[in-house]
């Protein structure tokens, strides 16, 4: 994998290190479609009053069933929505009521990498245009040798860049899209539920993509899944979310062998096996990249 920018790590000397993403007391109320003319309008309470703290460099997993909240959370703290009360800070900064031109730094140091490739990238757009778009947006130039290391570093062969998205298979396009959103060499990236909608034989790659690259360039990592077998495979702490609720936040690995909450036991029980949740993997595949022979 070719050498891109590295970030800093952050400093071992700082013992308590000021969290990149703080999310406090956040709450977030949709109105209920009406049903009728009759009824009154509904609220929907798809946060309740969310806090979680995420460090730098941490590899931070949200779990918890659908409907619970977890895209919610992930676009206000994305500042893609905005909630209803609470607040955010990323990297020092508030954004809960920042309007968007002054949301540039949240633009450039955090990336989303979203579940269906398919629907995120545009269908007309060559992969090369595809992957720079960021850059252009954000008003920088973005060279061919950026974009072919780009395509180099989450696998794909510079020819890549000439071809239309459905030209590639799912696990590709997720390729492509982890490769936009490295493009502006963020500090954050945020990735809401990656392999689900992929084919079960190449969701161990991606997983493993996404954890060397987090690794490599130093990213802090924001990742749900429904699945916590998943998120014990890539993260370091995991908050488990049940009905718009923070219901136990810990290290994967005791959250995963001493579920706390009723409901996180539940969960625990319900999962399928590593293995199962992602069957058509090789063991090798299942070997973080460091660690293998
Ligand atoms: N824009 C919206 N308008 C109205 N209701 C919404 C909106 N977005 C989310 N909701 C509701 O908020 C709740 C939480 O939704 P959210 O998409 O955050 O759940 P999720 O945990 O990501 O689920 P999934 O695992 O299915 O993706 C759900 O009841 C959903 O219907
Ligand atoms: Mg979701």
């Amino acid at each position: 994998m070719p050498e891109l920018t590295r970030l800093p790590r952050p400093s071992d000397a700082t013992a308590r290190p000021e969290p990149l993403i703080r999310v406090k007391d956040v709450t977030r109320d949709y109105p209920r479609p009406r049903t009728s003319l009759l009824k009154r309008a509904e609220v929907v309470h798809a946060l309740k009053g969310v806090s979680l703290d995420v460090q730098p460099g941490e590899r931070f997993g949200i779990v918890g069933e659908s409907g619970c909240g977890k895209s919610t959370l992930l676009r206000i703290i994305a500042a893609l929505d905005r909630p209803t009360t609470g607040k955010v800070v990323v990297d020092g900064k508030e954004i809960t009521n920042l309007p968007e031109r002054r949301l540039r730094f949240l633009r450039e140091n955090l990336q989303l990498v979203f579940q269906d490739p398919m629907s995120s990238l545009d269908p007309r757009m060559r992969v090369r245009d595809i992957i720079a778009e960021p850059l252009v947006v954000q008003g920088h130039p973005a060279s061919g040798a950026r974009v072919k290391e780009l395509l180099d570093a989450v696998g794909l062969s510079a020819d890549a860049g000439d071809r239309f998205p459905h030209q590639f298979s799912g696990g590709q396009r997720q390729r492509i899209s982890i490769a936009r959103a490295l493009a502006p060499n963020p500090k954050i990236l945020v990735a809401d539920e990656p392999v689900s909608a992929l084919d079960v034989s190449v969701r161990a790659q991606v997983l493993n993509l996404i954890s060397d690259l987090v690794d490599e360039l130093n990213l802090t990592l924001v990742f749900v899944s429904h699945d916590l077998s998943v998120v014990k495979h890539v993260c370091d702490r995991v908050a488990v979310m049940h009905a718009g609720e923070i219901v136990e936040t810990g290290t994967t690995g005791e959250v995963y062998a001493a579920p706390r909450h009723p409901y996180t036991r539940r969960l625990v029980a319900a999962i399928p096996t590593l293995p199962k949740a992602l069957a058509g993997a090789t063991p090798q595949d299942l070997i973080p990249k460091g660690a293998r022979p």
